[in-house]
Order: C-alpha cells, then sequence, then structure tokens
C-alpha cells in the first residue's frame, strides 16, 4: 500500500491525491485522504481506483493544510470504504501499511476494553491503541511511542491528532517510509517518488525508527526511543511521471521501449568495442572462489533469476540455486561459507525478497541488489546494488525490467565465467558479440506485433493454456503463462516440455491451445517430440521458433510466429517478447484493465 503525509501551508487535499497517483503501483483496491481543519476531521474514502476517490472531491470541500491520504491492496478485510484507510479513532487519524501480525489478540484486548470496531482491518487495532493510550493520559508522541513497541510484523504508519495541527507522526518496521524535507513544509511517504513533486531532499527511515514532523522540525528515533541523526538525500526522482506516448497502455509502450533499454542496459556492463563483459566495482564477488551462487526474487523477477541459473551453471560452471524469496527465506537454507548470493527485484521494495537478503547476509554471503530503483530498500541494504537502466515501469505486469534483467544477468553470467576461466577470450568475444545484437533483434520482433495480435486474439478463446519450453527457454515458458493468466485472467501454466508427460498431458485436447517455445538449437529436436505428443491428442500448436525451425516443424502447426535466429545465450531475451505480446493483446481482447489488472499490485510490501 502507498503512503503520503503533508504538513502543507495550503488545502493539501489536491496534492495528496496526485502524489497517491504515483503510489497507485502499491495498490489499487480503495483509497483515502483525512486532512485536519479547525480540530476536526475531514475524512474520505472510497472503494476502487484512485479515480473515484479524485471524483469524491470534486464535490467535496477539504479545507485541511494538515493530510494524510493512503491507497490500498487489501490484506485484512475486503476493500470497501469501510476498511479504506485513513481509520479514526478518538483524536487519531492514521493510515498503515503492511500486517499487523498480532492483530487478533490486541483487538481482543481493545473490545473487552469497549472499542468498537468499524472495519475489519488490521490497522484499526492501531487507531485504537493509540487512542487508548491517549485516554489514559499520554501526549501525542509517547502514545505513539508506547504503542509501537506492541506490534508484530511489519508495517509502516503515519499519524495525525486532531487536536495538533503542526503535528505529524511516522513509523517504519518492515515497510518502507522516507521523510520529505520543504521549506515550511513537511512530508512523508512510501517513496522518494510520491514525494518527487513536492522536494527532492529525502529521509529515508530504517527499520524501528519513528518520526515527529513539524513544519520546521524533524526528531528521529530509533526503537529504544532514542534520538538519531540519519542522512538527508538528494534525490533524481524528478517530478517526471512516465506518459503512454502514442500508446494505449503503459504495457504496451513498455513492451516497445525494450530495444532501447536493453541497449542502455547492455552499455553498463558489456565493453562493445572489445567484446568484453564489465562487472561493476561495487561487486565485490571473488568468482574464481565461489563455491555457490543463491538467487532469489519472486514473480517475474524470480523468472530472471531462474533463467540466470543455466547461464551460471553452463558458461561459468558455478553451481546456482534459485529459489522464490517467499519460501527461501524460511527454509533455513545453509548457505556455504564462500558464497554469494543475487536478489533481483524491479522495484527493490519487495517484503520477501527483502527478507531473503537479510537471510543471505546473516549467513555471510556476499550480497548484490539487482533493481530497477535506486535508493530503494533492498539496494541500500545489499552489499553492491547495479542496476537495470529500464526506466519507470508502470504497468504492473513487468515486461522491460523483466528483459533487462536477463540482459544483466547474462553479461554477469559471462564475466564470472570469465573469472572463473570457463570460457576462453574468444568465446567471451562471442557471447558478447551475441548480446549486443539484442536491440536489433528484439526490433525485428516488434514488427510482427500485428501477426502476434491476430494469434492472441485466437488464443483468448482457450479456457486453458499451455505453455512449453526446455532449457534456458523453460522459465520463459512460465513467464509466457505467468504473464497470460495474470492480465488476461485467461487459465495457463507453464511447464518443462519434458515434464509435459507426466500429467499436464491429460489436459490436452482440441480446445487447449499450446504454445511452444522452441528455437533451433541442441534441445530443439526433443520439444519437437513433445510438441508431436501434444499434436497427437488433438492440441493446437502455437510455433514460436527461427526460421530454420520453421522450416523444420512449421506445417503441422496450428499457428506460427517467426522469431529472428540468434546465439542460443540470447533466446530468453528475444522469446520473452513475442509472448509479452501474446498476453497483452489477449488481454485487450478480453477488455481486462492492462496497466491495473485485478488484485494485483505492482510492489508488495506485505509478505
Ligand atoms: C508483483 C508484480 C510482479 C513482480 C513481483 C516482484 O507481484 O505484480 O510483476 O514481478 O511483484 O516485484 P519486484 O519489484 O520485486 O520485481
Amino acid at each position: 500500500c502507498g503512503i503520503v503525509g503533508i504538513l502543507g501551508s495550503e488545502p493539501v487535499a489536491r496534492s495528496i491525491v496526485e502524489a497517491l497517483k504515483r503510489l497507485e503501483y502499491r495498490g489499487y483496491d480503495s483509497a483515502g485522504i483525512a486532512t485536519i481543519e479547525g480540530g476536526k476531521v475531514e475524512r474520505l474514502r472510497a472503494p476502487g481506483k484512485l479515480h473515484n476517490l479524485e471524483d469524491k472531491l470534486k464535490t467535496t470541500e477539504i479545507k485541511g493544510t494538515t493530510g494524510i491520504g493512503h491507497t490500498r491492496w487489501a490484506t485484512h478485510g475486503v476493500p470497501n470504504e469501510a476498511n479504506a484507510h485513513p481509520h479514526v479513532s478518538g483524536d487519531v487519524v492514521i493510515v498503515h501499511n503492511g500486517i499487523i501480525e498480532n492483530f487478533k489478540p490486541l483487538k481482543d484486548e481493545l473490545q473487552k476494553d469497549g472499542y468498537v470496531f468499524t472495519s475489519q482491518t488490521d490497522t484499526e487495532v492501531v487507531a485504537h491503541l493509540i487512542a487508548r493510550e491517549r485516554a489514559r493520559g499520554s501526549a501525542p508522541k509517547e502514545a505513539v511511542a508506547n504503542v509501537l513497541g506492541r506490534l508484530e510484523g511489519a508495517f509502516a504508519l503515519a499519524v495525525l491528532f486532531s487536536g495538533e495541527h503542526d503535528l505529524m507522526i511516522g513509523a517504519r518496521m518492515g515497510a518502507p517510509l522516507a521523510v520529505g524535507h520543504g521549506d515550511g513544509q513537511m512530508y512523508l511517504g512510501s517513496d522518494a517518488i510520491a514525494l518527487a513533486p513536492f522536494t527532492n531532499r529525502v529521509t529515508y527511515l530504517e527499520d524501528g525508527d519513528w518520526v515527529v514532523l513539524t513544519r520546521n522540525s524533524f526528531d528521529i528515533h530509533d526503537a529504544k526511543g532514542a534520538k538519531i541523526k540519519r542522512p538527508m538525500n538528494f534525490t533524481q526522482a524528478s517530478a517526471f511521471m512516465a506518459d503512454k506516448g502514442k500508446h494505449r497502455h503503459f504495457m504496451a509502450k513498455e513492451i516497445a521501449e525494450q530495444p532501447e533499454v536493453v541497449g542502455r542496459t547492455l552499455a553498463e556492463y558489456a565493453d562493445f568495442s572489445e567484446r568484453a563483459a564489465r562487472l561493476p566495482e561495487q561487486v565485490k564477488i571473488d568468482f574464481a572462489k565461489l563455491d555457490r551462487l543463491t538467487i532469489t526474487a519472486c514473480g517475474t523477477a524470480y523468472l530472471a533469476g531462474l533463467t540466470a541459473k543455466y547461464w551460471f551453471e553452463r558458461y561459468a560452471r558455478l553451481p546456482t540455486e534459485v529459489d522464490i524469496a517467499s519460501e527461501f527465506r524460511y527454509r533455513e537454507a545453509p548457505m556455504p561459507k564462500n558464497g554469494a548470493a543475487i536478489v533481483i527485484s524491479q522495484s527493490g521494495e519487495t517484503a520477501d525478497t527483502l527478507a531473503a537478503l537479510r537471510y543471505c547476509k546473516s549467513q555471510g554471503q556476499e550480497t548484490v541488489a539487482l533493481v530497477n530503483v535506486p535508493g530503494s530498500t533492498i539496494a541500500r541494504e545489499a552489499d553492491a546494488a547495479i542496476f537495470t537502466y529500464a526506466g519507470p515501469e508502470i504497468g504492473v505486469a513487468s515486461t522491460k525490467a523483466f528483459t533487462c534483467q536477463l540482459t544483466v544477468l547474462a553479461a554477469l553470467a559471462v564475466a564470472a565465467a570469465k573469472a572463473r576461466g570457463a570460457i576462453t577470450r574468444e568465446q567471451e568475444r562471442e557471447l558478447i558479440g551475441a548480446l549486443i545484437e539484442a536491440p536489433r533483434h528484439m526490433a525485428e520482433i516488434l514488427k510482427e506485433e500485428k501477426h502476434i495480435a491476430d494469434v492472441a486474439r485466437e488464443v483468448a478463446h482457450a479456457q486453458d493454456v499451455l505453455y512449453l519450453g526446455r532449457g534456458v527457454n523453460y522459465p520463459i515458458a512460465l513467464e509466457g503463462a505467468l504473464k497470460l493468466k495474470e492480465i488476461s485472467y485467461i487459465h495457463a501454466e507453464g511447464y518443462a516440455a519434458g515434464e509435459l508427460k507426466h500429467g499436464p498431458i491429460a489436459l490436452i485436447d482440441e480446445n487447449v491451445p499450446v504454445i511452444v517455445i522452441a528455437p533451433r538449437d541442441d534441445l530443439f529436436d526433443k520439444t519437437v517430440s513433445n510438441m508431436e505428443e501434444v499434436a497427437a491428442r488433438g492440441g493446437k500448436i502455437v510455433l514460436l521458433t527461427d526460421d530454420e525451425g520453421l522450416e523444420a516443424h512449421g506445417q503441422r502447426t496450428f499457428q506460427r510466429i517467426r522469431v529472428p535466429r540468434a546465439h542460443s545465450i540470447l533466446s530468453p531475451l528475444l522469446y520473452a517478447l513475442p509472448v509479452q505480446l501474446l498476453a497483452y493483446h489477449a488481454a485487450v481482447f478480453m477488455g481486462t484493465d492492462v496497466d491495473q489488472p485485478r488484485n494485483l499490485a505492482k510492489s508488495v510490501t506485505v509478505e
């Protein structure tokens, strides 16, 4: 969820909504704002997208110059108006991101004390707890401090008090929160992007910190209550909010940008004239001595990691383990002494990925964060942060961030291979030379968009779709299925082609499109055999392959999509595009909300 707070000099409601727009990527189930005016709370909330709140604001006057706002991704309680933040109890007004894990015993305790709950949220517990401290005679600051120690879980909070026009309190424990410094104004926000229209002077809170803000002062306290100093940063996040340009959706724009941003990213990790991999100097991993690499991430970023496993193992001969962060963090995995870990996250804020990073650090691993957002929590906590140069990604379904992650990981794998003596200089030249071709081939694939859209319309009639791939293209089969289900709501599964016969083949009949990702590489014949098993059972095959593959096996397929022939290190980067376009056009055909699909959020800061 996203949080914004402003101690302003004029009515703040509209500014809060503007800032919330930049935070909608954190959730868009419902939204709300509250301001303090003449000792009273003015509150406005609306279920659904932020524009519902905006519409309400047009007909309601909210005058307060002190206010907080929130955009929600539901955890406890359905996304209706009653569950929307801010929540109020007594003189306390609060917005919250995260989950209060011990909310049940706290709620029981409060109910016994006569507190009446008007929502199903865990947040309301915090509102009542602070209000109870107030009723017991605590000053606002003390009341918050007393309550923080009782909360378990991960959260960020912003709190106002109806009688305090020049006071806002923020707290951070496991969910990001930053202070924005203005001149005679002060801000709180979930990230620097939200605060960008107001200020580029930002102080990030650390876990356990809480901050007392007035228009002209800020006091940060650590978990023990001691006053503490945190540095002020000058952020790059300008007021720039990407627009869709000529595209109908952000996702379409972001797909189209891939040749450019992949090229830009590659330029940071490869020396084009020497055709050599370039390891960023902040990465202190000694690949030659490394016993194991561990990669963790969530969602699409995890699939980039899974692809990288094939590269690190094949080219660098480096044992590589990959896991979903939410599993890894609790698995108590033993980690080797000479181990390194890479966490991958577009946002740099995903709660499970952050927890996985912390676990790796606790196990003495050299940690590297691969993120798209500089200054994000994961970037700041890792031993080294390296970046994708995808630019802001607005569409909830990750596209350009994914191919940029692949780009960096491929180059890193080559750098590791070189350091380990697993490849010759000539092989390095060949691999980097191949990667340099990515933007050109990608641009060629984008020219096929019209044809891919036609195929997508056929696919969209299905209830279930299977994606098959082998080797380095297996993760792309998973990504294709993930993209399709998340934006078109058509059920899809990705499978390793060889695993098909162990179960999913039972699903095949003439209504099931099977999308086969099969460049003509050393595994092509194997994949074709699996394809034949599908065809023999009436399945409709959509074959994604290159000219040679089409020539060999193009005839007996239902549909074909041509992808340029390229070195096999490139194939995941290239085949990612047609599967993105298939999902995109299927979703457009189905009429779904492509950029903000139901129930999802771009950045998930709860576990
Ligand atoms: C959410 C998004 C996915 C994304 C995942 C990980 O689920 O909807 O598109 O892949 O989070 O996000 P991250 O920011 O860590 O890459």
